[in-house]
């Protein structure tokens, strides 16, 4: 059985289809990345699998974890293991890193906190990812550079250990060494288990990482199915060869 199973699934966003007819597997254990022009639908899908009430589902089924998540709650999808890395993270003023983490950790932890293996831990991944103790006493995001904010959900990505993180664009505003920070701490998610969904329009990030798989979306459903050779073909060609009838 899938982690994620998308079947015949459709998005509309005030009363527009975005997503059309879009079925896709997402297994335990594995990096699956979502490959796409810009505006066909990739943060839609985000969306709508972690439950945002604009983003309705018409049609069509998400199993997750072997459970129906459409209609769900976002915070009950995320008490069953999603977790969903934002493309442009919120800033929340007035809460701090440190309250957020403890607050969502003890959320997905039926209530509970140890507050020593959740310090010792969240020392050891600030020191793996480079990031400041500072920043745990600064407001989530707030006056947060690009870059910051990314690592931030990285940070966030290693202390909640989700079954399934979708990474919508990590990699987007990094510079080089920021990215390989966040490529490293996408193979730690790994090797804690969480499968990922990673959602980019470079190969870059993806040369620090071992895709299964490579899916490429248009025109808001699955146009191609395979693997790095199609990061390679849109690196080089960009996204003609998907209406070309010799591709
Ligand atoms: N709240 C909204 N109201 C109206 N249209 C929306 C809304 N949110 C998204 N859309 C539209 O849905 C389409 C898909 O947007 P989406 O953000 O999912 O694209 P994307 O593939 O993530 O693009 P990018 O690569 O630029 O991040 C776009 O045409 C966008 O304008
Ligand atoms: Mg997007």
């Amino acid at each position: 059985m899938s982690l994620l199973s998308i079947r015949n699934f459709s998005v509309s966003i005030e009363n527009k289809e975005i997503l059309h007819d879009l079925s896709m597997e997402v297994e335990a254990d594995t990096l699956t990345v979502v490959m796409g022009k810009n505006g066909t639908g990739k943060s839609t899908l985000a969306y709508a699998l972690m439950g945002h009430p604009a983003y309705k589902v018409p049609s069509g089924e998400a199993i997750f974890n072997g459970e129906p998540i459409v209609g769900m709650a976002a915070d009950k999808i995320a008490k069953m293991g999603m977790f969903l890395g934002f493309q442009q993270p919120v800033e929340v003023p007035g809460v701090t890193v440190v309250k957020f983490l403890q607050t969502a950790t003890r959320a997905l932890n039926g209530g509970e906190l140890n507050y020593d293996i959740f310090q010792e831990e969240l020392l050891t991944v600030l020191e793996k990812l480079g990031i400041d103790q500072s920043f745990l006493y600064r407001y989530l995001n707030d006056g947060f550079s690009g870059g910051e904010k990314k690592r931030l959900e990285i940070l966030q990505l290693l202390m909640l250990k989700p079954k399934l993180a979708i990474l919508d664009e990590p990699d987007s505003g990094l510079d080089v060494d920021a990215m390989k920070v966040v490529a490293e701490g996408i193979n730690m998610a790994r090797k804690n288990g969480t499968a990922i969904l990673l959602i980019t329009h470079y190969k870059r990030l993806l040369n620090y990482l071992n895709p299964d798989r490579v899916i490429v979306l248009a025109d808001g459903t699955l146009a191609r199915d395979g693997g790095m050779e199609l990061a390679d073909k849109i690196e080089s060609d960009g996204y003609d060869f998907l209406t070309s009838r010799i591709s």
